[in-house]
């Protein structure tokens, strides 16, 4: 029975550090890891790829591409079909279209019984920004962790700079204040912590410091 299966829940915004963090704890523990951004970012990209402009007009395409994504995750690797995207899913623009994706409710739709299959045991961290309130809603534990905007575009500044790739601190403080608008905006399934969520703020926290945080919090839920 999947409900018996706890999950620990990592909602928050873009760039808090959640990734990082979910993937970490899932580690410590020996969990699965649900990086449902990912997703979105992929059949942001499949759509893309297949000619399909992000949008309204083409949401029942989109729609009948996800729910068909062939998507797969191995050795710290993302594949599209046999395309390895794991760095191509990860730039700006992919995450910009995969915010505008992602508010097209039928492709939310479409993206559900993908991410419940990660629903296994011995348990579950899932990343994104509707875990707790609409994917896994009877999670065991629920975490919003967010960051100031000035703190998450620094993150994400000196993240860009050391791969390389140029960038400004303003107008990554913009971009990811737009996509937060954005995800928090929508109709559909929008950012916001779930009513039984543990706020969690990390702007001076170290990863270690917020990964042991959401241990301590996980060790103060009913044991497994
Ligand atoms: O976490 P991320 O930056 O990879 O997410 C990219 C976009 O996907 C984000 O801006 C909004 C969308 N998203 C979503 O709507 N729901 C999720 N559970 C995860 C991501």
């Amino acid at each position: 029975e999947p409900e018996l299966v706890p999950v620990i829940c990592i909602d928050g915004p873009t760039a808090s550090g959640k990734g990082t963090v979910a993937a970490v704890v899932a580690q410590k523990l020996g969990y699965h890891f649900l990086d449902s951004g990912a997703m979105y970012r992929i059949t942001a990209l499949a759509a893309t790829q297949a000619g399909l402009a992000i949008g309204p007009a083409q949401e029942p395409a989109i729609a009948a591409l996800a729910r068909q994504l062939p998507v797969r995750f191995a050795d710290g690797k993302v594949f599209l079909g046999n395309q390895d995207v794991t760095e191509t899913i990860r730039t700006e623009e992919a995450g910009m279209n995969a915010s505008r994706v992602s508010a097209l409710p039928s492709v939310r739709l479409a993206l559900v019984d993908l991410q419940h299959g990660f629903r296994q045991l011995p348990g579950l961290v899932a990343d994104g920004r509707d875990m707790g309130t609409v994917i896994f809603p009877d999670a065991a534990l629920k975490i919003f962790l967010t960051a100031s905007a000035r703190q998450r575009a620094e993150r994400r500044y000196k993240q860009l700079i050391s791969k390389g790739i140029s960038a400004t601190l303003g107008g990554i403080q913009q971009d990811l204040e737009a996509r937060d608008a954005r995800d928090m905006s929508r109709q559909a399934a929008p950012l916001k912590p779930a009513d039984d969520a543990a706020l969690l703020d990390n702007s001076e926290l170290s990863i270690e410091e917020s990964v042991a945080q959401v241990l301590k919090l996980w060790q103060g839920t009913r044991p497994f």
